[in-house]
């Protein structure tokens, strides 16, 4: 991903664009995935590696409340903005103080989100770590996000 897929445009790009921020305009295809697309500012559509679909996760991704209840059906990308959500402030300076924690109720459903984290972090950031046994993933700019797998 370059930075521009999950940070704020002033410009908004010549495509799909809410309140500056670029969500995916497309999707395509690729083998059993689909690849996002979005505008960049010179309106030339760039392929990403993860980009908000428009609506609830744009808006999710925008909130800067503490609290958001996010619900809705089964798989429409709820677990995805919880871990963007997170990431889209990596790298942005704030360092070790940029710390993250995502709990389940159970292990089996946990050890889906960090298989999911494995996909997305190590595509956007090849040189995160994650730690299998502290649970953990670590930037080298110092951002952490816990998922412990036991309470
Ligand atoms: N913006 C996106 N770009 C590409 N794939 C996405 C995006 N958002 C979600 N997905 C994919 O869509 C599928 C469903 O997303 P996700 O698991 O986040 O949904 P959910 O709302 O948490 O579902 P559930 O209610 O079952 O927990 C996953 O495979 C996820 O990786
Ligand atoms: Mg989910």
């Amino acid at each position: 991903m370059n930075e521009k897929d999950l940070t704020r445009s002033e410009e908004g790009g010549g495509g799909t664009s809410i309140m500056g921020y670029p969500a995916a305009a497309m999707f395509k295809r690729k083998g059993t995935e689909f690849v996002p697309y979005y505008y960049d500012n010179n309106g030339d559509l760039k392929e990403a590696v993860w980009a908000p679909q428009p609506g609830s996760q744009v808006f999710f991704l925008l909130d800067t409340t503490v609290e958001v209840l996010y619900e809705g059906t089964r798989g429409p990308g709820k677990t995805d903005a919880l871990l963007m959500d997170f990431c889209q402030e990596v790298g942005k300076g704030w360092g070790a103080e940029w710390r993250g924690i995502l709990f389940r109720q159970t292990h089996p459903q946990l050890r889906d989100i960090i298989e999911k984290s494995k996909k997305w972090i190590k595509r956007i950031w090849p040189e995160a770590i994650y730690n299998e046994v502290k649970t953990m993933w670590e930037w080298p700019t110092g951002e952490r996000l816990y998922l412990p797998t036991s309470t």
